[in-house]
């Protein structure tokens, strides 16, 4: 396992290009296909669904594929995405009526599971569900669109998931998504987090491999 990731959300993409986008991006060194779900309920806006999850698969994408969900309810979409071919697959508590069962629901498909957490929303939730957390993921914005600035509250949060995670002896990732560049990565870093969503900072003109490598290599730094 690599010590940091860095997981490029296409939700910045261009949508018409998109096996070609991922395969640039893979081969620029991303680790992991951030994948955003939105669903014009849970958040306000729509996006992509299991169908161009399978499609990334059928296309020849072997990286791991991290299905974020801005959806309620999950259940459905969950199983949805385990038979699309999902790696990761993370959903907001507060858009299921049962946080635990959702959680085995993931877990019971081979894929691994966690938690979101919006910028106001506490971490309390993970402590009764510790041992079926492989992710825990703060938005550093408030979900619905990339291209938003970092909400600096989120450092101490990320501080204070770190230490639930290493005092609970969790085998957890931290992951962060919103507003992360070249500028800010440090921080993230330095506060605990070691798997970082960019979109509008990796995926932007002029849509390179190159240029999405010179990005990726400026983070790693
Ligand atoms: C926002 C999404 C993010 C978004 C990040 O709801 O979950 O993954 O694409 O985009 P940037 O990096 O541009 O903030
Ligand atoms: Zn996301």
């Amino acid at each position: 396992d690599k010590d940091y990731l860095i997981a490029p959300s296409i939700l910045s993409a261009d949508f018409a290009k998109l096996g070609q986008e991922v395969d640039n991006m893979l081969e620029a060194g991303a680790d992991v296909v951030h994948f955003d779900v939105m669903d014009n309920h849970y958040v306000p806006n729509l996006t992509i669904g299991p169908m161009v999850c399978k499609a990334l698969r059928d296309h020849g994408v072997t990286a791991p594929i991290d299905v974020h969900l801005m959806v309620s309810p999950v259940d459905a979409a969950i199983q949805d995405f385990i038979d699309a071919g999902a790696s990761y697959i993370t959903f907001h508590p507060e858009a299921t009526n049962h946080i635990d069962r959702s959680l085995q629901l993931i877990k019971n498909g081979g894929c691994k599971a966690g938690l979101v957490f919006n910028p106001a929303t506490s971490i309390d939730y993970c402590e009764f569900v510790k041992d079926k957390l492989d992710i825990i993921l703060l938005m550093s914005v408030n979900p619905g669109f990339g291209g938003q600035a970092f909400i600096p509250a989120t450092l101490d949060k990320a501080r204070e998931a770190r230490k639930f995670i290493d005092d609970n002896g969790l085998d957890c990732r931290l992951e962060i998504d919103g507003g992360v560049k070249v500028d800010n990565i440090k921080e993230v870093a330095e506060a605990g987090v070691n798997m970082m969503v960019a979109g509008s900072a990796i995926l932007k003109e002029p849509r390179t491999k190159e240029s999405y490598k010179e990005t990726i290599d400026a983070m790693r730094e």
